[in-house]
């Protein structure tokens, strides 16, 4: 951030708490918040759909531009093809019950995540979820469905070989901004904070590419617990994060200023 430009309008050194502008959440632990109440796992997704509901409207409030949810991975097909069911059937319900708040509070629906072999059905619902609300200009909801990163990752080497091939595109052109370009979130800006709730310390295939700093917050709560408090407290929690992006921290860069 432009420190130095707030120095040299002479404002107060602590420069103003810092917002990310881009949110993304790995929504774990449903299953444990089911199986702790002697509940079905499905009834921890059905909740799930809950907090994410409230979730979306506290990032409109606290002023957020892209909010990015994992909702189902590549690897999730693995799981029984019930609870797999359970997951659509709720993706499903959450776009036809909630396209509509979404659509009167401005909100823009993206999806990540591969497209193909996906059944029609679904795949024309995220369609018309994109299509019908691509003109508006609030909060950016990104919906990770299907999503691997590996995979996107290999997509768009792919798409790099065939351009390659096809003698559009010289290797020695492909840069980091290059593969960038190809990924699903091509022209999303990487995200700031990455919260994955349940106490889970991993990434489970999600934005490897886009993390490489990313600020990343693990919580205990299990997803269908996360609150507006625990959403609030993270954007707190990633304020006094010194951000370096391999540079000198906020005091070093500050005093270097001053000298
Ligand atoms: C997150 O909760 C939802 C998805 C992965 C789709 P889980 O279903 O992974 O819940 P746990 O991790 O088993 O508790
Ligand atoms: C990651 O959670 C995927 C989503 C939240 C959609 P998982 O529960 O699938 O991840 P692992 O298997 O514990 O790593
Ligand atoms: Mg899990």
């Amino acid at each position: 951030m432009g420190d130095g430009g707030i120095l040299e309008l002479g404002a107060p050194v602590l420069a103003p708490r810092a917002a990310p502008r881009h949110v993304a959440l790995i929504m774990d632990g449903n299953g444990r918040w089911a199986a702790a109440r002697g509940l079905p796992r499905f009834e921890g997704h059905r909740r799930g759909v809950d907090a994410l509901r409230k979730t979306v409207r506290a990032a409109i409030e606290f002023g957020v531009d892209y909010l990015t949810v994992y909702s189902f991975s590549v690897e999730n097909w693995s799981r029984p093809p019930e609870e797999v069911q359970s997951l659509l059937a709720l993706l499903h319900r959450f776009i036809r019950n909630d396209l509509a708040e979404l659509q009167a509070n401005n909100v823009r629906v993206r999806v990540i995540g591969s497209r193909e072999d996906l059944a029609a059905e679904i795949a024309g619902l995220l369609l018309e979820a994109e299509q019908s609300t691509a003109a508006n200009t609030g909060l950016t909801l990104v919906v990770a469905f299907n999503y691997g990163a590996r995979q996107e990752i290999a997509a768009a080497a792919r798409a790099l070989a065939e351009e390659a091939v096809a003698g559009r595109l010289r290797p020695q052109d492909i840069d980091a901004e290059a593969i960038a370009r190809r990924l699903d979130t091509a022209d999303m800006p990487d995200p700031d904070l990455i919260i994955r709730t349940s106490g889970e310390q991993r990434l489970s295939n999600f934005m490897l590419w886009q993390a490489a700093y990313a600020e990343l917050l693990f919580v205990p709560v299990h997803w269908p617990d996360f609150s507006r408090a625990d959403f609030e407290a993270a954007i707190d929690e990633y304020a006094q994060r010194d951000r370096r992006f391999g540079g000198l921290a906020t005091a070093d860069r500050r005093a270097k200023t001053a000298s």
